[in-house]
């Protein structure tokens, strides 16, 4: 990550901060409106720049966290749809070393933008429909929002279609993300992909109707993001929904839905349960071992843990 913010903050030296800032307003009102683009809202190299400023470290923080839930797999190829600036190739390379990486976007300039701090990627420009390279890993981050249902469907076709090994889809956590990506999770099942993450099964999602699901991913920002955003925190918490699905039978294990609560000598969680339930699990001290995993677990994590 270091890296990452390192290459961004020396983009910024080559456009004017007043430029970056009126862009910047702009993609966080579009992005806020939630409604389908209908037309690119990366519009030239200023809005490229913006956006990979001030959205890509976090876009990159929840790709890495998503990421974090799969098993062990390991891809030789990606394909990153509607991928930017690359924030997700970043990610996956972060975790998997280098592959051989794609990002496939309409946007030229941000493709350009893009490949100016990642050169080792294939930057190709692409429609959404036109053909997509097969994969093992196929990943498409913040892409769903900005579609109409029906070109959500063709987008998950063509995810589920060009994937070998995995398919991680992420959005934003807002209740409309969450709802695409149980939309996605459906489509896949439907083409023979099981879910590794973050469900432990495979049936209606047990938080519909009253929350969503969604994790939050910790983004430390720099002096040069802070100000773009017009923000005083020194960090800001992404929130995404996402689903990751693998070939084979996945993990059954519970997981972490809300940060856990903590009282003296007891930890509650909020669980998923491979039963669909979601609901409280207390562990008091008098647990030992079973106590201090409860204290270090977090938002997102399994419970129980891995023994
Ligand atoms: C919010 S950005 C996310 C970029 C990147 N995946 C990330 O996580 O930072 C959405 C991206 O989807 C691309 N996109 C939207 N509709 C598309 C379409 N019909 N065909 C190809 N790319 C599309 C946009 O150009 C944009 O780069």
């Amino acid at each position: 990550m270091p890296e990452l913010r390192e290459a961004l903050d020396a983009l910024l030296a080559d456009v004017p901060p007043a430029r970056l800032t009126d862009s910047v307003r702009r993609l966080i009102e579009v992005y806020r409106s939630g409604l389908p683009a209908g037309e690119p809202l990366i519009r030239n190299m200023v809005d490229a720049t913006a956006y990979a400023a001030y959205r890509m470290p976090a876009t990159h923080a929840a790709v890495v966290a998503a990421l974090a839930t799969l098993p062990a797999i390991a891809p030789r190829s990606h394909v990153d749809l509607g991928g930017g600036t690359g924030a997700a190739a970043w990610a996956v390379q972060e975790r998997y070393g280098t592959l051989q990486h794609t990002v496939l976007d309409q946007v030229p300039e941000a493709l350009k933008l893009g490949e100016r701090i990642a050169k080792q990627y294939t930057w190709q420009p692409w429609q959404l429909g036109e053909p997509v390279p097969a994969a093992d890993l196929v990943t498409a981050s913040y892409v769903l929002t900005e579609l109409d249902e029906e070109q959500q469907h063709t987008l998950v076709e063509q995810a589920a279609a060009a994937a070998g090994t995995a398919v991680v889809l992420i959005e934003p956590g807002t209740p409309p993300g969450y709802r695409r990506i149980l939309a996605a999770r459906d489509q896949l099942m439907r083409r023979g992909w099981h879910i590794a993450a973050p469900c432990p099964h495979e049936l209606a999602c047990g938080l519909q109707g009253r929350d969503w699901c969604h994790f939050a991913a910790r983004v430390n920002r720099s002096s040069l993001h802070r100000r773009l955003k017009e923000a005083s925190l020194g960090y800001e918490d992404e929130k995404f929904s996402f689903v990751a699905a693998v070939p084979g039978p996945a993990g059954t294990r519970g997981r972490v839905v809300r940060h856990p609560a903590f009282r003296k000598g007891l930890v509650t969680l909020q669980v998923c349960q491979p039963d669909t339930t979601v609901g409280p699990v207390l562990v008091s001290k008098r647990e030992g071992q079973v106590y201090k995993a409860a204290r270090d677990a977090e938002w997102g994590d399994t419970w129980p843990p891995p023994s």
